[in-house]
């Protein structure tokens, strides 16, 4: 296998003036073109886990980081937030604070401008970008007239604009109604798929990510307790119910079957998959 473009190498961080670390020796690998989920309580790290990916952590926000994050084979405690921009882009959770231009087009030129990106350049980037977030031809809107939905997707533009190789979204759909929600994940999904780009969704909506992820990542007081498929992990409802996380209804759904000898198949993660399961349990006893 090739080198991951993430790479966690034992890394324990606490934020200054605290003293228990917010990550704890977490060691953890992801491949380029993975789509990576991430689920753990609030406080669990999952923010603190991004911001280490964009190397906010340690350049800007202040604090101890042992061990070492490596991101595209650059040791992000050495190498410019400004610069790791170009490598990673990280959405947050609402989008109207992330909006500061009068129009579309300056909110996706602004992170260009930083970067020094020349104006001919920034011509031809700004409406390729938007057409890929599905924003073509809103160049000239007010971001604040734009639907919540697209908003984030603008937000997601801005970042993308610099062509990143990773884009994290941190609860990027939280503050959204369900066709915003859809919008972002289809989006996202998209951007996967069809251009290899590495996502890491930080994620409450489990029957999304049983949908996306190709991987699921459980954080626990600062610790990796689970990683492994959507199957792997949704599948444990038990463990993860102790954790006091959600899983897919459809996993629920089988687990209170198989708790009545009704159900003893693998447990479906996906809404489908337990459609299939009670027909097939319907025909079993021939209802
Ligand atoms: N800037 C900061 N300074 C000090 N402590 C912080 C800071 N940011 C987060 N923490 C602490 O670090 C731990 C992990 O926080 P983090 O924000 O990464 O969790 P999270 O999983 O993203 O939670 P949430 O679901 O609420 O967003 C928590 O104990 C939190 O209080
Ligand atoms: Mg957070």
């Amino acid at each position: 296998m090739s080198d991951p473009i993430i790479r966690f190498d034992d890394v324990t961080f606490t934020y200054a003036a605290t003293d228990e670390p917010a990550l704890h020796s977490i060691s953890l690998d992801i491949q380029a073109g993975e789509y990576v989920a991430i689920l753990g309580l609030n406080g669990a790290g999952k923010t603190t886990l991004g911001l280490c990916v964009n190397g906010v952590i340690p350049t800007m926000l202040g604090g101890n980081l042992e061990g070492k994050v490596t991101v595209a084979g650059l040791d992000v405690s050495e190498y410019p937030v400004r610069e790791m921009a170009k490598i990673v882009g990280m959405v947050f959770d609402n989008p109207e604070f992330q909006m500061s231009q009068m129009s579309v087009a300056e909110e996706v030129a602004l992170g260009l401008e930083n970067a020094g990106v020349p104006y001919e350049d920034m011509k031809r980037i700004i409406p390729e970008t938007l057409e890929l977030v599905g924003l073509a031809g809103f160049e000239e809107r007010s971001p604040l007239g734009l639907s919540g939905g697209q908003q984030q997707r603008l937000a997601i533009a801005a970042v993308l604009a610099m062509q990143p190789q990773v884009l994290i979204m941190d609860e990027p759909t939280s503050n959204l109604d369900p066709i915003g929600k859809q919008e972002v994940f289809d989006m996202a999904a998209k951007l996967n798929r069809e251009r290899g780009m590495t996502v890491i969704v930080i994620e409450h909506e489990v029957e999304v990510m049983a949908r996306y992820a190709d991987r699921v990542i459980v954080l626990d007081s600062g610790r990796v307790v689970m990683n492994g498929t959507p199957q792997e992990i949704f599948s444990q409802v038990d463990a993860l119910g102790e954790l006091k996380l959600r899983v897919p209804e459809a996993a629920r759904l089988a687990q209170l079957l198989a708790k009545q000898e009704l159900w003893s198949g693998p447990v479906p993660i996906r809404t489908e998959s337990a459609v299939e399961a009670v027909n097939e349990l319907l025909g079993a006893h021939n209802v």
